[in-house]
């Protein structure tokens, strides 16, 4: 599968003869589906035009820590935050020792440190500067702190020597980044998810519904998918693309949603409830269009059934993941639930304020087991989809 579609790389071009071929690193990104912005440390200028990069990225490439225009699109912050993965290519001796010092003089080193997406080094240097200890030492300690490294290759390099040192092609270091995403966690493994809202038919024209974009549990898919599920998807009223490699059943309402969960159950291992199902349904749809008559009117609504209680009240029953959607109280209400509804997690957020929650690109996440939890910064959804799958993953292999 391809895992680099629709994800946001940044790649940091850093100073070195092998930035030549950073636009051909851009483009075959580009070509596997990734959005890409680039940085440049003020070295790689040296090498390469920012114009030149710019033009195979089509965004704005950045360079300096202190531009008040730059920042005011897309600060280094953001910047850091946007990405879904970091890909410094090449990576320079000397930006690789100011990596592991954690330093943040200039936008590359800054995006890096303020960043908890993964990282990915394509080292280029001379074979000397290569096998310095400092280097490798630098390299080991980077290496400790969960940062991915691949190359360098070997042969005859631009300074005349011939050795290791030379910085890998394009394809391989996309084949590379491909691989930060894919943990292999959930290999084997069955994974159905819920997302979405659903629609409660009022008559033809008109239901009950509520701001759930999907984005959620769409992302949930995609990160599952990514660590070697075998993903179903049972999908409410969205506008999005369906995750690739993941079977995705469409639905409306809540007691289809029911129906298609319950068809898509058998051999199930993990499922994980994000979707927001509406609680309630009109108690008869009318057969035709209601026509405004000037009276008052009232809509008897009744119970739906709880999908994620009574998948975990199957025996047996596959490990249950909830969501709880809240207002305020958010860890009272959620342990609340996980008690009531019997699961084993329930990942809660707060929702109707700020630019998080229902139908936003970014959330937050308080994570709880019986006995214990995890909290998940502020983060772009499919980030913390990732970490939750791992995270789901671990206590689902703890509890097995
Ligand atoms: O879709 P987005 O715009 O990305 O927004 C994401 C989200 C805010 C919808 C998501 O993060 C979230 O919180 N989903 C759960 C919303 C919700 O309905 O929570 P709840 O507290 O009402 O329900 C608790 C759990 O029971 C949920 O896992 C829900 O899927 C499940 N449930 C609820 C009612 C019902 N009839 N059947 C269920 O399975």
């Amino acid at each position: 599968m391809n895992t680099l579609s629709a994800k946001r790389l940044l790649l940091v071009v850093t100073g070195g003869i092998a930035a030549y071929k950073a636009p051909d690193v851009v483009r075959r990104l580009r070509d596997a589906g990734a959005e890409v912005r680039v940085v440049m440390t003020p070295a790689a200028t040296a090498f390469i035009t920012p114009l030149t990069l710019q033009a195979v990225s089509g965004h704005d490439v950045r360079e300096g820590l202190f531009d008040p225009a730059a920042e005011a699109a897309m600060g280094h912050i953001e910047l850091a935050r946007w990405c879904d993965a970091l890909v410094v290519a090449p990576a320079s001796a000397d930006f690789i020792a100011r990596l592991r010092l954690g330093q943040a003089d200039d936008l590359a080193s800054a995006v890096c440190l303020a960043t908890g997406a993964p990282l990915l080094l394509a080292p280029a240097m001379n074979r000397q500067m290569w096998a310095h200890p400092a280097t490798q030492d630098n390299l080991a300690a980077l290496r400790e702190r969960g940062v991915a490294v691949v190359g360098p290759g070997s042969g005859s390099q631009a300074c005349g020597e011939v050795g290791p040192g030379r910085m890998v092609e394009a394809e391989t270091i996309v084949t590379a980044a491909g691989a930060l995403f894919e943990s292999g966690r959930l290999a084997g493994r069955r994974v159905v998810i819920t997302a979405g809202p659903t629609r409660e038919a009022i008559d033809p024209v008109r239901f009950i519904s509520n701001h759930s974009s999907g984005k959620m549990g769409y992302a949930v898919a995609a990160a599952a998918r990514e660590a070697g599920a075998s993903v179903t998807l049972v999908s409410g009223p969205t506008g999005l693309e369906p995750p690739a490699g993941v079977h995705t059943v469409r639905v409306e309402s809540a007691l289809d949603m029911f129906a298609a969960v319950r068809a898509a159950l058998a051999g199930c291992d993990i499922f994980i409830a994000t979707a927001a199902v509406a609680d309630y349904r009109p108690a008869q749809a009318a057969a035709g269009k209601i026509k405004r008559d000037g009276e008052t009117r009232t809509l008897e609504l009744v119970p739906n059934p709880d999908i994620l209680a009574s998948v975990a009240a199957l025996t047996p029953a596959p490990f249950t993941v909830g969501f709880a959607a809240e207002t305020h109280d958010v860890e009272a209400y959620a342990r609340a639930k996980l008690e009531r509804k019997g699961i084993d997690m329930i990942a809660a957020n707060l929702v109707g304020e700020g630019d998080v929650g229902f139908n936003s690109d970014d959330n937050e996440l308080l994570v709880l087991w019986r006995d214990g939890e995890q909290r998940l910064e502020r983060a772009p959804k499919t980030r913390l989809a990732r970490t939750l799958v791992e995270l789901v993953a671990a206590r689902y292999a703890a509890a097995r």
